[in-house]
């Protein structure tokens, strides 16, 4: 089978020949003697014209295909210079592999993101959608090339763990437990004992603390996968269930961290717009009318960068604007984090050195005593996409940090273990995925960018 694409980028190999195509109905209109039938194949927004004859022995059933029908057609490719499409196929045989009923949601006119989102089964047959998924499908392509080109070895860190990376109790638990007879120890506390593991387990919110260990083994990794978070924040920018991709290097500080955070996400986007123009002009055109002129300027300029004590006085003068006011110590908010990168600096900036009270333990304590040595990439139409730091490589300081947190040193000795053996200044960060296809497609809604979403009250299929 021929795709769609391959007729459409080599067409001069395959005229008058015979080829054979396979995909669905897009489009049918049968008269008495001959019908008209599109059909497109998901490898490219064109779709295909072939014409049918009454000489075929199906032609009944074919003229009466509908909609979202999965057909095979064998025929010759013929050139139609005065037509719309530059090609059509005259077909000699339509195999029908599976017709469709009458009231297939997709007809032909537009959905909109709302409704296609009660379909996630569906609604990749959809151009948007399958733009959204084709570019999503790249982007991992290019990332794991940014990283595999470097050297970097890509780890595949657990998914059900132990430990809790970030601190924030945002994880799902993970037990075999009746819930309705749940075992409790003399004391009246749940009885883990019991469990599966025999020990409290959750869905992993980071891989960072397994990928920790391994760049104390290979220097540079990087971890690809899935994560999990039941923040109750329902926005356009959080899933319970988001993919994180996660370097981590030694002997790197937080410069160089920043470093390769800028050229992964410049890599990345360069590659999208050489390798799926027309996915790229389709969003420009009909999701985010300035997406390519913002991702060609972020090429061709430096990030921005602003340490969190600068930001906060930055913000400070636009309170009133602002419905969380800011002041020094605060997180900050998703419209803090946009004002800075929209109408400040207007292109991608790194936010650098936040209070220690407001990150992760494993933060690496600056000098004041007060701030760590953290950075958090924010961009314009987003805010944060990326979550970073050089790490605390001192073990009596991790472990002071660790009881001011009341964090218990016997769940986190592997992690104490690498300040012990061969500890070195290290640092690495978080890329959220969908946040990424996000900025690079212009899509607005993460519900959009991810083909099965989770999100609040959303586990559909
Ligand atoms: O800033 P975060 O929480 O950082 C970490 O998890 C670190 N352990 C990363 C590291 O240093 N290795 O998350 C990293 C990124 C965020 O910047 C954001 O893009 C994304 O993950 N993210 C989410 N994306 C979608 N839905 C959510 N609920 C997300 N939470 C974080
Ligand atoms: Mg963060």
């Amino acid at each position: 089978c021929i795709t769609v694409k391959e007729l459409y980028r080599n067409t001069e190999s395959y005229l008058d020949k015979e080829i054979t195509v396979a995909g669905w109905v897009r489009s049918n209109r049968g008269s008495k003697a001959f019908g008209f039938l599109v059909m497109g194949d998901g490898s490219c927004f064109q779709t295909l014209q072939i014409v049918y004859h009454d000489n075929m022995g199906n032609f009944k059933e074919v003229s009466k295909l509908n909609v979202g029908a999965a057909v095979i057609v064998k025929g010759t490719l013929i050139a139609t210079p005065e037509a719309k499409q530059p090609f059509e196929i005259q077909a000699a045989e339509v195999t029908v592999e599976g017709d469709s009923a009458p009231d297939y949601p997709l007809q032909k006119k537009r959905h909109s993101f709302e409704y296609l989102r009660t379909i996630p089964h569906l609604r990749a047959r959809t151009n948007t959608f399958q733009a959204v998924f084709r570019v999503r499908s790249l982007i991992a392509y290019a990332i794991h090339q940014f990283f595999q080109e470097k050297g970097f070895v890509y780890v595949h860190t657990p998914l059900i763990t132990g430990s809790d990376c970030e601190g924030a109790g945002e994880m799902f638990q993970v037990t075999t437990m009746d819930l309705n007879n749940i075992p409790k120890t003399e004391d009246g506390k749940i009885d883990y004992s019991q469990d599966f593991f025999g020990k409290e387990t959750n869905l992993t919110v980071s891989g960072q603390l397994n990928g920790e260990t391994y760049a104390m083994a290979f220097r540079d990794i990087y971890t690809f996968g899935p994560t999990f978070r039941a923040e109750n924040s329902n926005t356009t920018r959080h899933a319970a269930e988001f993919w994180m991709i996660e370097p981590e290097m030694a002997f790197a500080d937080l410069e160089d961290n920043m470093e390769v955070a800028e050229a992964m996400l410049k890599y990345v986007i360069s590659y999208v717009l050489e390798n799926a123009p027309e996915e790229m002009n389709f969003f420009n055109q009909f999701v985010d009318k300035g997406l390519l002129e913002r991702l060609h300027g972020v090429l061709n300029s430096e990030f921005g960068h602003v340490t969190y004590t600068e930001a906060i006085e930055i913000l400070e003068k636009n309170n009133d604007n602002f419905d969380y006011k800011v002041s020094w110590g605060c997180d900050l908010q998703t419209e803090h984090e946009r004002y800075l990168t929209e109408q400040v600096f207007k292109r991608p900036i790194f936010v650098t050195d936040y209070p220690k009270d407001i990150k992760a333990f494993y933060m690496k304590l600056n000098e004041d005593g007060k701030t760590v040595a953290a950075m958090d990439c924010l961009v314009p139409g987003i805010g944060e996409i990326i979550g970073g730091s050089q790490r605390e490589d001192d073990l009596g300081k991790l472990t002071g940090r660790m009881q001011e947190l009341g964090l218990k040193e016997e769940d986190y000795g592997f992690y104490l273990d690498l300040r012990k053996y061969g500890s070195v200044r290290h640092s690495g960060f978080g890329l959220g995925f969908e946040r990424c296809v996000m900025y690079l497609t212009g899509m607005g809604n993460i519900r959009d960018v991810i083909p099965f979403p989770r999100t609040v009250k959303n586990c559909e299929l």
